[in-house]
Parts: structure tokens; C-alpha cells; sequence
């Protein structure tokens, strides 16, 4: 998913799209390129208890460099991330990733340069693009990396830097602070943490006066107050956390400014009922009657109850399944497009006979489905799973018994198995830096250095609309801002909507497309129209010979791979979002529209 590696050896040929766009896409004059920068770093911290510890204490758990990030920009950015790390699929991700290093490291060791490449990768997309205002700024993914184990004031700065505390990405934290004085209109306290408005108040002080009214101010005061305003009600960060974090960095004599409410306590005391519930349960599996306990999952919050008694019975018993099918169809509601089956430790023969048995029924409208934490599934099962459920979008297996080596094995020998499947959601594509064999790889080069990006997996409807858009810009170059070199930033949001799945591809084993070198950026624009034409034509070609392999496959080729889907220009994006099974459409624009 967020690979940079050019392999040439790899088991399949995976189709590769070259761009050589020489020094087209800089907004700035090129005399500021090389000297001139705005310079700002972001760090993520979470709570992590140490190997030798037994306490969480707050650590780095990624950094990142933007040349060009000050005023208004870091609060978009922040705003924009935390639209990406709230989103559920996105969540759970964050969350294992903090999982997977707790008491692995000692309190003095140094984590590895990126312990949470995903959450990094997300924080990198959301400082460097910003589809809803079309701007994309930064370098690549790669040249922004800094090192997790970095002091906090450590990089080169003009302006400040971000924090943020994922621990809980539902419910994140932020603040800005001045690490050695921001180049702004008023001088702001250091080393203390900074509100969205005490740090854009810092560039923008209120106007005075009759100063209000005058034009370009007027306009200018609104807009720093929207971006004030849209992280009004997100938590600050205490001086406590930079402390724990960097004890090296910040004291904690400094009184802080800002009082942090401390989230409300939702521990509740289970009833009665409750606390007879998981003998019951126990002793109905046991005796393998459970028809009265089937009786009770539709009543309100008994689904849920039951569920967590049958995570804990190891191994499975198979006198549990009918219960357990209960359970998650109450849970996927009417629409059983969602089947959880995380934290239960099945086997592989019984995830078999609840999809072909019990769940038979609704397997076919499963579109997410998560085996996470169950640590007796083997890879043998996935090709099984994979043809039970046809409709199936995205498979989730984190933290399972299914190794890095094992998917990738999978992934080289039988691609084809993952052909309409969007994402495929285990660690061997989450890592850093990637190693998995590349079913879709993108190069760019501009003159001086290259850059790349290399996915897995990509079903063919996302693949162009993420085309559409990534090449959007250079066909309309009035409309969109660029602060870096299409190809590097823009890979963010391409390989970040392209995330995972489908065949490394033969069908795509085309000619390389580039454009070299257009003298200027109206010839450029031109080319980027022909290419994207190009392209989406092959793309349909791709398409229709998907659909026929998918109907052998006994899926339903159009619905599966939207062969309703029009070959025109690049401004029919929406027709490609209207695109059946293209069901991550929805998922990446909520992550894109930040606030
Ligand atoms: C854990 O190890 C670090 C050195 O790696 C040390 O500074 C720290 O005191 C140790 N913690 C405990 C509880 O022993
Ligand atoms: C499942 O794995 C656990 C170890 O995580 C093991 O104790 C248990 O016996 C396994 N169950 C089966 C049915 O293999």
C-alpha cells in the first residue's frame, strides 16, 4: 500500500505508469524553491507501555517534515487528519498499530524510524493534500519520513510544530507549539502547547478597526475564523503529554493555559442479568442446547454480551456456531452487508461451515468482513472465504495467525482470487517499507530524483477514478494549486485511494505512458488529456475482460466490476464515482472532506 520499492524480479509484471514532468507544477517562483521554506515537522504520540514497564507512558510514534506549512495550513492539515483517523475502517488500523508495539520496546530503546507506518502514511496524505480546496503541497511520502525516536525540536524550523495523540483515533488530541518562535506577526510562549487560534492568531492577529472592513481583510478575517472555528471542538493537548513524550524537551513547572476536559467515564456496572448471562451461555454450549439463548440475542444489548463470552471460549466449540450465526446476523441488521467475526478464535472448518451452513443466506451481500485476532485461522482458508462471498469488498485480518510470508505467497500465486475484492486490510500491506509484489507500480521523475509507489492490490473501478483525479490537476492546471511536483504529494492521495486489491496484471502489461518534457504547461494540460483518454480506454478494455473472467468466476460481472462505466473525459469523475463496486468511493471521500 505504501511501497517505494522498484523491483524488477517480482512474479508478475505489475503495470506501470511513468510521468516525467520536468519543473511544471511549482506555483512558487523558482527562486524561493531552494531557499526560501515555511518549515513546520508533525509528530504523532500514543501511549505505550515500555518492555521493562508495566505503565503507559506517551511516546513519538511517527514525525514527518513539510517545507511549507505555517498560519492557516497546520490547522487544515490537523483538521483533515483528524476526519481520516475517526473514520472506522481507518481507526482500527491506528489502533493495532499501537497495539503491535506495546511492551516491545525498553523505555530507553529506540523505537524503529516509523512503529506505525499506516498512521504516519495517513498524517503524510493529510498534510500534503487537500482535495476539497485542490492544493497539494510537500514532497514524497519518503523524503518527509522523519525518525519516530527524533526530539521534538530537533528539525529544521521556522514554524512551529503539530502533536497530535492518537491513542484514541476516535477521540485524538492536538496541539501547536513553538519550538523556536514562529515567523509570525506576534510572538507566542515556547515550548507550551498552542490552540488552533493562539497559533493562527500568532499570522493573523484580529484587524483593528476600521482596518475590518477593507477588502482582502475582510475576506482574509473570515477565513481564518472558519479554520479556527472547525477545531473548536476538538480536545487540546495538555503540557503533560509533551513532558511524558520528550522529558528532555519540556518542563513541566510550565503552567499550561489550557484545561483539558477529561473524558467522561463510561465504565457501567453490568446488571444482574448480565452477570448470569455468560453461566448460561457457558452451560447452553456445553449441553449444546441454545435455543433459548438464540431467543435473546434480539433483545437490546444481549447480542453484544453474548458475543464477548464466546470470544472467550478457546478453542471454539462447534455446539457454539448456531448461537455465534445468530449473534452476527442480529449485529449486521437488515442490510448483512457487515459480517464481524473478530476476536472469536474459529477455526478454519468452522468459518467454512458458518458461511456455507448457518450463514449461507446473507454471505452473498457480505461486502466487509473481519476475522482480526483470531489466532487459530489459516492462510488455507482465505480461497474458500473468497468464494463464499462474492459481493466482498473488504477483508480485515489483523493481528491473526496468517503471516506476512503467507499473504504474500498468496498474493503472488493466485491473484486472481482477489480480483474483485477492494481491500484487503493484514499487515504484510500495511509495512514499511513494503515488500509485497506490486500489482500496480507508479513512477515519477522530475528532472532530478524519482519516485514511487507500488500497490498490491487495486480493483480496477478505483484504479480510475484515482487515475481521474490524480491526473485531473495537469489538465486543469487553473484550477489547482500545486506546491510540489505532481507525483510526489499526489502519490498520497492516488495509493491512498487505490489502497488494496486485485490482479497483478497481465492485461496491463501495456507500453509505459510519459510525457516528456512539454515546453509549456498548456502543452503539458493537452498531453495530460490525451494520456488520461489513453489510459481510461485500456482501463475499459481491462474492464470487459475482468467482467468475463469474473461471470466464469460465477460473480456477477457488472455489478462487481461496473461495466456501466463510461470511457470519456477526465471531467466525467463523477460518472467513475457512480461506478458499481466501487464501494471505497465512499470511504475516501469522507477522508478527503475534512471539515
Ligand atoms: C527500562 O530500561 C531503561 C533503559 O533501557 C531504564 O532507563 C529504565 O529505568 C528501565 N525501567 C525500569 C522500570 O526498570
Ligand atoms: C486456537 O489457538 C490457541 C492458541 O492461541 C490454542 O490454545 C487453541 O487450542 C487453538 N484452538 C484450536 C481449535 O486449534
Amino acid at each position: 500500500m505504501i511501497g517505494h520499492r522498484l523491483s524488477a524480479d517480482q512474479a508478475c509484471t505489475p503495470f506501470v505508469l511513468l510521468l516525467s514532468l520536468s519543473g511544471l507544477f511549482f506555483s512558487q517562483p523558482p527562486s524561493c524553491v531552494a531557499i526560501m521554506g515555511q518549515r513546520h515537522q508533525v509528530f504523532i504520540v500514543a501511549r505505550v507501555v515500555a518492555r521493562n514497564e508495566t505503565v503507559p507512558r506517551y511516546r513519538c510514534v511517527g514525525a514527518y517534515h513539510h517545507q511549507w506549512c505555517y498560519g492557516r495550513l497546520p490547522l487544515m492539515a490537523t483538521k483533515r487528519f483528524f476526519t481520516l483517523i475517526k473514520q472506522k475502517d481507518n481507526a482500527e488500523i491506528i489502533k493495532e498499530e499501537i497495539r503491535a508495539i506495546q511492551g516491545k520496546y525498553d523505555s530507553g530503546e529506540k523505537l524503529p524510524k516509523a512503529p506505525c507506518p499506516y498512521s504516519l502514511f495517513l498524517l503524510a496524505s493529510a498534510w500534503c493534500v487537500d482535495l476539497e480546496n485542490r492544493y497539494a503541497s510537500g514532497g514524497s511520502f519518503e523524503n518527509g519520513m522523519l525518525d519516530a525516536w527524533m526530539g521534538s525540536t530537533e528539525g529544521d524550523n521556522n514554524d512551529g510544530i503539530t502533536v497530535i495523540d492518537i491513542t484514541e483515533p476516535t477521540d485524538p488530541s492536538y496541539c501547536f507549539v513553538s519550538t523556536f518562535g514562529l515567523e509570525a506577526a506576534v510572538n507566542v510562549e515556547g515550548r507550551v502547547p498552542l490552540s488552533a487560534e493562539q497559533y493562527a492568531r500568532a499570522y493573523y492577529p484580529v484587524p483593528k478597526g476600521t482596518k475590518k472592513e477593507e477588502s482582502g481583510v475582510k475576506e482574509t478575517e473570515e477565513d481564518v475564523q472558519k479554520k479556527i472555528d472547525s477545531l473548536r471542538h476538538e480536545r487540546m493537548m495538555t503540557l503533560d503529554v509533551l513532558v511524558e513524550a520528550w522529558p528532555r524537551e519540556y518542563r513541566p513547572s510550565v503552567q499550561t493555559l489550557v484545561e483539558d476536559p477529561a473524558p467522561a467515564s463510561t465504565n457501567s456496572i453490568p446488571s444482574l442479568a448480565d452477570l448470569t448471562l455468560k453461566p448460561a451461555v457457558e452451560h447452553g454450549i456445553q449441553t449444546g442446547e441454545t435455543d433459548e439463548l438464540e431467543a435473546l440475542v434480539w433483545m437490546p444489548g444481549k447480542a453484544g454480551l453474548i458475543k464477548s463470552v464466546l470470544r472467550t471460549q478457546n478453542p471454539f466449540p462447534d455446539s457454539g456456531l448456531p448461537l455465534l450465526a445468530k449473534v452476527v446476523e442480529h449485529e449486521s441488521g437488515s442490510d448483512k452487508t457487515v459480517l464481524d467475526l473478530s476476536g472469536l478464535p474459529l477455526s478454519d472448518s468452522q468459518i467454512v461451515s458458518l458461511l456455507t451452513g448457518t450463514l449461507s443466506e446473507t454471505k452473498d451481500s457480505i461486502e466487509l468482513l473481519k476475522f482480526s485476532y483470531n489466532h487459530n485461522i489459516t492462510v488455507d482458508v482465505l480461497p474458500q472465504v473468497l468464494s463464499a462471498t462474492p459481493m466482498l469488498r473488504r477483508l480485515v485480518l489483523l493481528d491473526t495467525s496468517i503471516s506476512d510470508e503467507q499473504i504474500r505467497e498468496l498474493l503472488a500465486k493466485d491473484a486472481k482470487l482477489f480480483h474483485t475484492l477492494g481491500e484487503l486490510v493484514h499487515p504484510a500491506l500495511l509495512s514499511w517499507p513494503a515488500l509485497y509484489p506490486p500489482a500496480f507500480q507508479y513512477v515519477t521523475h522530475n528532472g532530478q530524483s524519482t519516485s514511487s509507489a507500488a500497490l498490491a492490490v487495486f480493483t480496477p473501478a478505483t484504479l480510475i477514478q484515482s487515475l481521474t483525479d490524480y491526473l485531473s490537476p495537469i489538465a486543469d492546471l487553473a484550477q489547482f494549486e500545486m506546491f510540489s511536483f505532481l507525483g510526489s504529494s499526489l502519490v498520497h492521495s492516488l495509493s491512498f485511494r487505490l489502497r488494496p486489491l486485485s490482479e497483478c496484471g497481465h492485461y496491463f502489461r501495456q507500453p509505459r505512458h510519459s510525457i516528456k518534457h512539454p515546453s509549456d504547461p498548456f502543452k503539458a494540460s493537452a498531453a495530460a488529456n490525451a494520456l488520461i483518454f489513453k489510459l481510461r480506454k485500456q482501463l475499459s478494455t481491462f474492464l470487459n475482460v475482468l467482467a468475463l473472467e469474473s461471470c466464469e468466476r460465477g460473480g456477477s460481472g457488472s455489478d462487481v466490476i461496473g461495466s456501466n462505466h463510461k470511457v470519456s473525459n477526465v471531467k466525467d469523475s463523477q460518472e467513475a464515482r457512480r461506478c458499481k463496486g466501487d464501494g471505497h468511493a465512499k470511504a475516501t471521500a469522507v477522508n478527503h472532506h475534512a471539515g
